[in-house]
């Protein structure tokens, strides 16, 4: 017995430096995995010069992909093309004919300068981007706007705060009864 502690406690410690080295390499080799996946998902790659004034509000990562919920024409001055597109809530909540529309709720305007097809005359194509425009729902954040954020860029900046104060009282004077949101699914 007394012979064998100290060969007990050698073994132990061989034990624990194994174990150390196993872990450390283990987690040296997950790190460039683990940043890539904290940048891919987090706002953290958006700097605060990119966020809405007033609400903070960012253009959301891969919109481009998001669903059709209508698209729109806008007449002169303007002459834009646009396309109203939602993340999984809103789509969610447009089939379910759900308002007003749940937390977490994003809807993206996009629009376009209306451009004559190069190959068709009479045809109508999307030209330059023109605005991103966006509306986030979270009933507390923004309760004083019935909870809406508002954001609106132009080549991925935000415009000025004056720009920014005009959102809700349009959309309240317009849409209060659908819960600030004119768009309507297309049939
Ligand atoms: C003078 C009225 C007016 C103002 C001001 C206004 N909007 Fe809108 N907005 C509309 C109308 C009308 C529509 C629907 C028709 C269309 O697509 O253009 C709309 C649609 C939208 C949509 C699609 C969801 C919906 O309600 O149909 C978003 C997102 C949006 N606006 C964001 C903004 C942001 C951000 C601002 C402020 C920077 C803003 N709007 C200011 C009138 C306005």
């Amino acid at each position: 017995m007394t012979i064998a502690e100290p060969e007990k406690k050698k073994s132990l410690y061989t034990t624990m430096i194994v174990l150390t080295v196993v872990v450390l390499v283990v987690f040296l080799t997950c790190m460039p995995y683990l940043v890539t996946i904290a940048f891919a998902e987090g706002p953290a790659e958006q700097s605060a010069a990119d966020a809405s004034p007033i609400f903070g509000v960012t253009i959301p990562a891969g919109y481009k992909r998001w669903e059709l919920i209508a698209p729109a024409e806008e007449a002169a001055p303007l002459d834009e093309l646009r396309a109203v597109v939602g993340n999984h809530t809103a789509i969610d909540a447009y089939q379910a004919g759900k308002l007003p529309f749940p937390d977490g709720t994003i809807l993206v305007k996009r629009a376009w300068k209306r451009k004559q097809s190069p190959e068709f005359a009479s045809a109508t194509i999307p030209g330059a981007a023109t605005t991103v425009q966006v509306m986030v729902k979270d009933s507390r954040k923004y309760a004083a706007t019935g909870g809406w954020g508002f954001g609106r860029f132009i080549n991925g900046k935000p415009v000025d705060e004056a720009q920014h104060r005009t959102c809700f009282a349009c959309h309240e004077a317009r849409a209060k009864s659908r819960d600030y949101v004119f768009t309507r699914l297309a049939p």
